[in-house]
Protein backbone atom coordinates (compact mmCIF):
# COMPACT_ATOMS: atom_id res chain seq x y z
CA UNK A 1 0.00 0.00 0.00
CA UNK A 2 1.04 3.47 -0.49
CA UNK A 3 0.43 6.82 0.79
CA UNK A 4 -0.53 9.83 -0.88
CA UNK A 5 -0.95 13.27 0.64
CA UNK A 6 -4.25 14.88 0.41
CA UNK A 7 -3.25 18.49 0.32
CA UNK A 8 -2.24 21.39 -2.19
CA UNK A 9 0.12 22.64 0.84
CA UNK A 10 3.50 22.86 -0.74
CA UNK A 11 5.48 22.52 2.60
CA UNK A 12 3.19 19.68 3.81
CA UNK A 13 4.48 18.03 0.60
CA UNK A 14 7.84 18.57 0.90
CA UNK A 15 7.86 17.10 4.39
CA UNK A 16 6.08 14.35 3.29
CA UNK A 17 8.49 13.63 0.86
CA UNK A 18 11.91 14.51 2.78
CA UNK A 19 10.19 11.87 5.19
CA UNK A 20 10.43 9.32 2.34
CA UNK A 21 7.37 7.61 2.89
CA UNK A 22 4.64 9.94 0.45
CA UNK A 23 4.92 8.50 -3.21
CA UNK A 24 2.18 11.26 -4.42
CA UNK A 25 -0.39 13.63 -4.14
CA UNK A 26 -3.95 14.03 -4.41
CA UNK A 27 -5.83 17.91 -4.96
CA UNK A 28 -8.96 18.98 -5.74
CA UNK A 29 -10.44 22.35 -5.89
CA UNK A 30 -11.35 23.23 -1.68
CA UNK A 31 -7.98 22.05 -1.33
CA UNK A 32 -6.95 24.36 -3.72
CA UNK A 33 -9.09 27.11 -2.64
CA UNK A 34 -7.51 27.16 1.22
CA UNK A 35 -4.02 27.51 0.30
CA UNK A 36 -5.00 29.95 -2.41
CA UNK A 37 -3.38 30.57 -5.72
CA UNK A 38 -2.59 33.11 -8.90
CA UNK A 39 -2.24 30.50 -11.02
CA UNK A 40 -3.86 26.83 -10.81
CA UNK A 41 -0.69 25.91 -13.65
CA UNK A 42 1.70 27.25 -11.69
CA UNK A 43 0.35 25.76 -7.67
CA UNK A 44 0.62 22.58 -9.86
CA UNK A 45 3.94 22.47 -11.64
CA UNK A 46 5.41 23.57 -8.22
CA UNK A 47 3.52 20.38 -6.55
CA UNK A 48 4.90 18.47 -9.55
CA UNK A 49 8.68 19.53 -9.04
CA UNK A 50 8.46 18.66 -5.41
CA UNK A 51 7.53 14.98 -5.56
CA UNK A 52 8.50 12.45 -8.89
CA UNK A 53 4.89 10.39 -7.87
CA UNK A 54 1.21 10.91 -9.27
CA UNK A 55 -0.30 14.33 -8.66
CA UNK A 56 -3.97 13.83 -8.88
CA UNK A 57 -5.23 17.57 -10.62
CA UNK A 58 -8.89 17.68 -11.14
CA UNK A 59 -11.07 19.30 -13.68
CA UNK A 60 -13.80 22.56 -12.58
CA UNK A 61 -16.21 22.05 -15.16
CA UNK A 62 -19.45 19.54 -15.20
CA UNK A 63 -20.19 18.82 -18.83
CA UNK A 64 -17.93 16.34 -20.84
CA UNK A 65 -16.57 18.83 -23.22
CA UNK A 66 -15.40 21.53 -20.41
CA UNK A 67 -14.06 18.07 -18.66
CA UNK A 68 -12.08 16.98 -22.05
CA UNK A 69 -10.49 20.50 -22.55
CA UNK A 70 -9.28 21.01 -18.97
CA UNK A 71 -7.90 18.07 -18.90
CA UNK A 72 -5.91 17.54 -21.95
CA UNK A 73 -4.17 21.10 -21.10
CA UNK A 74 -3.77 20.09 -17.56
CA UNK A 75 -2.02 16.64 -18.69
CA UNK A 76 0.80 18.81 -20.14
CA UNK A 77 1.35 20.95 -17.23
CA UNK A 78 3.84 18.16 -15.86
CA UNK A 79 4.37 14.54 -16.87
CA UNK A 80 3.35 13.31 -13.43
CA UNK A 81 -0.34 14.53 -13.21
CA UNK A 82 -3.09 12.58 -13.15
CA UNK A 83 -6.14 14.13 -14.36
CA UNK A 84 -9.11 13.74 -11.62
CA UNK A 85 -12.84 13.37 -13.48
CA UNK A 86 -16.25 13.25 -11.44
CA UNK A 87 -17.81 9.94 -11.17
CA UNK A 88 -20.72 11.29 -13.05
CA UNK A 89 -22.54 10.82 -16.42
CA UNK A 90 -20.50 13.51 -18.04
CA UNK A 91 -17.12 11.93 -16.32
CA UNK A 92 -17.71 8.38 -17.49
CA UNK A 93 -17.54 9.38 -20.92
CA UNK A 94 -14.65 12.46 -20.84
CA UNK A 95 -12.33 9.01 -18.58
CA UNK A 96 -13.44 6.81 -21.45
CA UNK A 97 -11.82 9.68 -24.39
CA UNK A 98 -8.92 10.71 -22.03
CA UNK A 99 -7.89 7.38 -21.59
CA UNK A 100 -8.15 6.18 -25.00
CA UNK A 101 -6.15 9.50 -25.94
CA UNK A 102 -3.27 8.13 -23.09
CA UNK A 103 -3.85 10.49 -20.67
CA UNK A 104 -4.36 9.21 -16.98
CA UNK A 105 -7.45 9.86 -15.25
CA UNK A 106 -8.57 9.42 -11.34
CA UNK A 107 -12.36 9.01 -11.04
CA UNK A 108 -12.82 10.75 -7.79
CA UNK A 109 -16.41 11.17 -5.79
CA UNK A 110 -16.80 7.49 -6.10
CA UNK A 111 -19.44 6.53 -3.43
CA UNK A 112 -20.53 3.35 -4.72
CA UNK A 113 -19.27 -0.14 -6.26
CA UNK A 114 -21.18 0.53 -9.04
CA UNK A 115 -19.41 3.93 -9.88
CA UNK A 116 -16.34 2.17 -9.64
CA UNK A 117 -16.93 -0.78 -11.94
CA UNK A 118 -17.64 1.86 -14.76
CA UNK A 119 -14.24 3.78 -13.93
CA UNK A 120 -12.08 0.74 -14.41
CA UNK A 121 -14.18 -0.30 -17.29
CA UNK A 122 -14.09 3.41 -18.49
CA UNK A 123 -10.12 3.07 -18.23
CA UNK A 124 -9.26 5.09 -14.71
CA UNK A 125 -5.83 4.43 -13.49
CA UNK A 126 -7.34 5.14 -9.94
CA UNK A 127 -10.98 5.29 -8.83
CA UNK A 128 -11.60 7.27 -5.33
CA UNK A 129 -13.70 6.28 -2.77
CA UNK A 130 -14.24 9.06 -0.24
CA UNK A 131 -14.02 6.92 2.56
CA UNK A 132 -15.04 9.40 5.86
CA UNK A 133 -18.02 11.09 3.58
CA UNK A 134 -19.76 8.19 3.63
CA UNK A 135 -19.40 7.12 7.57
CA UNK A 136 -20.24 10.67 7.78
CA UNK A 137 -23.86 9.95 6.82
CA UNK A 138 -24.24 6.36 8.28
CA UNK A 139 -22.50 3.99 5.63
CA UNK A 140 -19.76 1.87 5.87
CA UNK A 141 -16.86 3.92 4.06
CA UNK A 142 -14.20 0.97 4.40
CA UNK A 143 -16.43 -1.93 3.27
CA UNK A 144 -17.03 -0.20 -0.04
CA UNK A 145 -13.20 0.01 0.21
CA UNK A 146 -13.27 -3.75 1.08
CA UNK A 147 -15.85 -4.76 -1.87
CA UNK A 148 -14.04 -2.17 -4.60
CA UNK A 149 -10.48 -4.19 -4.23
CA UNK A 150 -12.16 -7.66 -4.26
CA UNK A 151 -14.18 -7.31 -7.18
CA UNK A 152 -11.61 -5.37 -9.22
CA UNK A 153 -9.13 -8.61 -8.02
CA UNK A 154 -11.91 -10.86 -9.11
CA UNK A 155 -11.47 -9.63 -12.66
CA UNK A 156 -8.30 -8.71 -12.71
CA UNK A 157 -8.84 -4.90 -13.20
CA UNK A 158 -5.92 -2.61 -13.38
CA UNK A 159 -7.79 0.42 -12.16
CA UNK A 160 -5.94 1.17 -8.55
CA UNK A 161 -8.02 1.39 -5.52
CA UNK A 162 -7.08 4.82 -3.70
CA UNK A 163 -9.01 5.60 -0.70
CA UNK A 164 -9.79 8.73 0.03
CA UNK A 165 -11.66 11.16 2.88
CA UNK A 166 -9.33 9.49 5.65
CA UNK A 167 -10.28 11.29 8.61
CA UNK A 168 -7.93 9.20 11.33
CA UNK A 169 -5.13 6.88 11.27
CA UNK A 170 -7.64 3.85 12.33
CA UNK A 171 -8.82 4.23 8.48
CA UNK A 172 -5.59 4.02 7.29
CA UNK A 173 -4.66 0.47 9.38
CA UNK A 174 -8.47 -0.26 7.99
CA UNK A 175 -7.56 0.13 4.36
CA UNK A 176 -4.14 -1.52 4.45
CA UNK A 177 -6.32 -4.57 6.03
CA UNK A 178 -8.76 -4.50 3.17
CA UNK A 179 -6.05 -4.08 0.61
CA UNK A 180 -6.19 -0.39 -0.85
CA UNK A 181 -3.44 0.21 -3.38
CA UNK A 182 -3.55 3.69 -1.97
CA UNK A 183 -4.18 5.36 1.10
CA UNK A 184 -4.41 9.75 0.56
CA UNK A 185 -4.48 11.51 3.87
CA UNK A 186 -4.09 14.79 5.12
CA UNK A 187 -0.71 15.77 6.63
CA UNK A 188 -2.26 15.82 10.02
CA UNK A 189 -2.92 12.23 9.69
CA UNK A 190 0.30 11.08 8.56
CA UNK A 191 1.71 13.13 11.27
CA UNK A 192 -0.65 10.62 13.80
CA UNK A 193 1.12 7.70 12.46
CA UNK A 194 4.21 8.29 13.08
CA UNK A 195 2.83 9.42 17.04
CA UNK A 196 2.97 7.10 19.49
CA UNK A 197 3.60 7.98 23.79
CA UNK A 198 5.75 4.97 24.38
CA UNK A 199 8.47 5.86 21.45
CA UNK A 200 8.09 9.26 22.61
CA UNK A 201 8.85 8.33 26.14
CA UNK A 202 11.65 4.91 25.35
CA UNK A 203 14.00 7.73 23.58
CA UNK A 204 13.36 9.84 26.37
CA UNK A 205 14.45 7.23 28.67
CA UNK A 206 17.15 5.92 26.69
CA UNK A 207 18.90 9.31 26.54
CA UNK A 208 18.53 9.96 30.27
CA UNK A 209 20.24 6.71 31.12
CA UNK A 210 23.37 6.91 28.69
CA UNK A 211 23.72 10.27 30.09
CA UNK A 212 23.59 9.59 33.58
CA UNK A 213 25.82 6.49 32.92
CA UNK A 214 28.78 9.15 31.68
CA UNK A 215 29.58 6.57 28.83
CA UNK A 216 31.10 8.00 25.59
CA UNK A 217 30.06 7.85 22.18
CA UNK A 218 33.63 7.22 20.20
O1 LIG B 1 -9.24 14.32 -2.10
C1 LIG B 1 -10.55 14.29 -1.80
C2 LIG B 1 -10.96 13.76 -0.45
O2 LIG B 1 -9.93 13.12 0.20
C3 LIG B 1 -11.73 14.75 0.36
O3 LIG B 1 -11.76 14.48 1.72
O4 LIG B 1 -12.19 15.16 4.06
O5 LIG B 1 -13.06 16.58 2.17
O6 LIG B 1 -14.07 14.37 2.67
P1 LIG B 1 -12.84 15.19 2.71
Amino acid sequence: MRIFLDTANVDEIAHGVKLGVVSGVTTNPSLVSKVGCQSYQELVQKICSITSGDVSVEVIEEDASGMLAQARQISKWASNVVVKVPATEEGLEATSILTREGIRVNMTLCFSLNQAVLAALAGASYVSPFVGRLDDIGEDGMALIEDIVKVFNRYSYETRVLAASIRHPNHVLHAARVGAHVVTMPYKVLKQMIKHPLTDNGVERFLTDWRQSGSVFS
